[in-house]
Parts: structure tokens; C-alpha cells; sequence
């Protein structure tokens, strides 16, 4: 008989199990929103940003992080992220000489890089907002006026995240709630729990499919769901934690021998947990399409927004091409890596 083989990457789903399991955490005193966008939409209006106001962004993010900015007509500026992926500080420095900002976004990528701001006199008035989106799971000291999250990035869940405001007089924001926001839950909670059912699939695609691309655009700043709470009191950090540092370490001791493909980062730190196992590759979409032809589906953190400029940011539009997550998140053990080794190996 032939065995299908199991797929490694794409969405999580929401074992059906969790929900019955002991409750082992508590939440940490933070704002529960449902996505990272609902976290900067708080900071926004809780700030009352608008057309007047300026932020610097790295050159090296997501579309949906613009999204709240562009939404409320805010202008963004962005400064160099080195081949490193860290912070060009000369180019930094240059901007903030240069204008007035109100604010400026660090990014820790992968759970890897934690950035570091230096300190100046003119910095010292703008406000640090540090997405932990990547990297809340990693132990290093979080710095910043904000720090956000976003769960559903690293779990099962359908929604959440949590904002941590240092200053507590900051003006508290009242939470929307809306129709689109509950079927988005709902829509989300659904296609999650048929993601278990393989003969679903097609369904659980379409659902997440439009939950992710329709429904998402509901009112924010929305608060958490309550199923998001009961999973999340229910998951075992310290069991995530540990799979996915096993994994990144069995990759990593196989990958940085190959010739053609490269760790994006040659250290991982014992405090790290990473979101995934980047690498640099050449000829990536055809090493994407013979990993999904395996059944390994691989994200590409990330294709960048058309407002960074090919010409400035020459070095992130270069990551950029060339750059592939190989997935080894908790789903997976030392086998299932083996097996993305000798899929890569026939490609080499
Ligand atoms: C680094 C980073 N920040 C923020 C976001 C936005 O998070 P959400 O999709 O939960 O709104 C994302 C989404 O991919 C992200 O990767």
C-alpha cells in the first residue's frame, strides 16, 4: 500500500484535543487584541495619529503592517535593514537628523535578531513600538514604548495577539466589537478544526481563504476571542519552545554544509525560538516548487510592498528574492526534518 506522505508547513490547525486539556497558564497584564494589525491600530488611536504624523519603518516588512498607517494616512519613512538583517544605524541616524517622527517600528526577525536602538538626544522624544511578532517566544529583553504580538502566527488559534503600553497614562482605546469581527472568529475557528479532517481540505481552504483575506478587514482595535484564551491557557510554551529549537538545530547542522543554499543567520542563541529556518538560496521559487511538489511548504518572509524602493533598499529587495522559511515548528519532529534534508539533497 502507498502511504501518503505527511505535509510539512502550511496552517496550523486546532487539535481537537487542546480544548479539554488542563488550563497551565495565566496571561500576562496585557492589552488581548485579535491580530498584530489590531495591536498598531491601538497605538494609532490611542496616540491619534493621522496625515500630520510620521514613522520610520524598517525596509524589510510585511504589507499588513503598513496597512493601519496607510489606513489613517500616515506617512512612512523607511530606514536601511542591513544583509545582516540588522538596523543600518548610519542610515537611521541620517533620517532622524533630517525630519521630525513621531515614531519608529523595529522588527526582531525570525526570533533571531534582536534589534538594538541606539541611544541620541533626538531619539530620545520618538516612540519605540517593537513587534515581537516573530520573536515573543524568545527570551530576550523586550525594549520599547509598545511591544506587540501575534499568536496565531506560531499556534493553533483563530485569533489573538497582546500590545504592552509602558506608559500607563497613555489614553486607553475602547474596544470594537462588530459582525464581521465574530464571523471572522468563527470562520476562522471552523476552517482550523477541518483542517483535521483531510478530506476537507478543499473547505478548509476556501473558509481560510476568505477569512484571511475578506473577513480581516473588520473594525480594530477588536479584542481577543474567548476560544483564543481558553486554547491559549492551554498550550505548553516551554513544549513549543523546545520542539522548535530542536528542529532549527538538527536543520542547521545539515544545511550550513550544502553548496548552494545558506542559513540566512549562522548562530542561534540558547534564548531564541524561532518562527521558522530561513535560508538564502539560489534559484528560489524553483527550490520552493520541488519542496511543494514533496509536500513541504515553505512561506517567503517576506515578498516586500511595492513603497520600499528597489533602488535605496537594494539589500532587502535582494533578501528578499532570494529568501525561503523551511517550517519547523512544533507539528514536527527530528524524521520529519530528515526528511526536508533528502527532498533539498535531490534538488542540490
Ligand atoms: C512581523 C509582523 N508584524 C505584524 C504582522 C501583522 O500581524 P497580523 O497578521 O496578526 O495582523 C505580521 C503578519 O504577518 C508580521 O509578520
Amino acid at each position: 500500500m502507498l502511504l501518503k506522505k505527511k505535509e510539512i508547513g502550511s496552517y496550523f490547525n486546532i487539535p481537537f484535543n487542546l480544548i479539554f486539556k488542563k488550563k497551565i497558564n495565566c496571561f500576562p497584564k496585557t492589552i488581548l487584541l485579535s491580530s498584530g494589525r489590531d495591536c498598531l491600530s491601538y497605538i494609532i488611536e490611542s496616540n491619534k495619529w493621522g496625515c500630520n504624523n510620521r514613522i520610520l519603518m524598517p525596509s524589510y516588512l510585511c504589507e499588513s503592517i503598513l496597512e493601519p498607517f496607510k489606513k489613517k494616512k500616515i506617512k512612512i519613512i523607511f530606514y536601511k535593514i542591513k544583509k545582516s538583517m540588522e538596523i543600518d544605524h548610519k542610515d537611521l541616524k541620517l533620517k532622524i537628523s533630517k525630519g521630525k517622527f513621531d515614531a519608529i517600528l523595529t522588527i526582531d526577525y525570525f526570533g533571531l535578531i534582536k534589534q538594538e536602538l541606539q541611544k541620541f538626544p533626538e531619539k530620545e522624544k520618538i516612540i519605540h513600538l517593537n513587534d515581537q511578532v516573530q520573536s515573543f517566544l524568545s527570551n530576550t529583553k523586550k525594549e520599547g514604548d509598545y511591544i506587540f504580538n501575534s499568536y496565531r502566527k506560531f499556534l493553533c488559534l483563530p485569533d489573538g495577539s497582546y500590545l504592552k503600553v509602558k506608559n500607563k497614562s497613555k489614553e486607553q482605546i475602547k474596544l470594537k466589537r462588530s459582525i464581521p469581527h465574530s464571523l471572522f472568529i468563527v470562520t476562522k475557528l471552523i476552517s482550523g478544526l477541518l483542517k483535521n479532517i483531510p478530506f476537507l481540505k478543499l473547505m478548509f481552504r476556501a473558509l481560510f481563504e476568505i477569512s484571511e483575506k475578506k473577513l480581516i478587514n473588520y473594525d480594530k482595535p477588536a479584542k481577543m476571542s474567548k476560544i483564543s484564551k481558553i486554547l491559549l491557557s492551554r498550550t505548553n510554551f516551554v513544549e513549543i519552545k523546545k520542539k522548535r529549537r530542536e528542529n532549527y538545530l538538527f536543520l542547521n547542522d545539515k544545511i550550513k554544509e550544502m553548496k548552494n543554499i545558506k542559513p540566512l543567520i549562522s548562530k542561534i542563541k540558547a534564548e531564541d525560538c524561532p518562527i521558522g529556518f530561513p535560508i538564502i538560496c539560489k534559484n528560489r521559487d524553483k527550490l520552493k516548487k520541488h519542496l511543494i511538489k514533496n509536500k513541504i511548504y515553505p512561506p517567503i518572509h517576506w515578498n516586500l510592498p511595492k513603497e520600499i524602493n528597489k533602488k535605496e533598499f537594494k539589500d532587502s529587495w535582494n533578501i528578499s528574492k532570494n529568501i525561503l522559511t523551511i517550517p519547523i515548528d512544533q507539528r514536527y519532529d527530528e524524521k520529519d526534518m530528515q526528511r526536508i534534508v533528502n527532498v533539498i539533497n535531490k534538488y542540490e
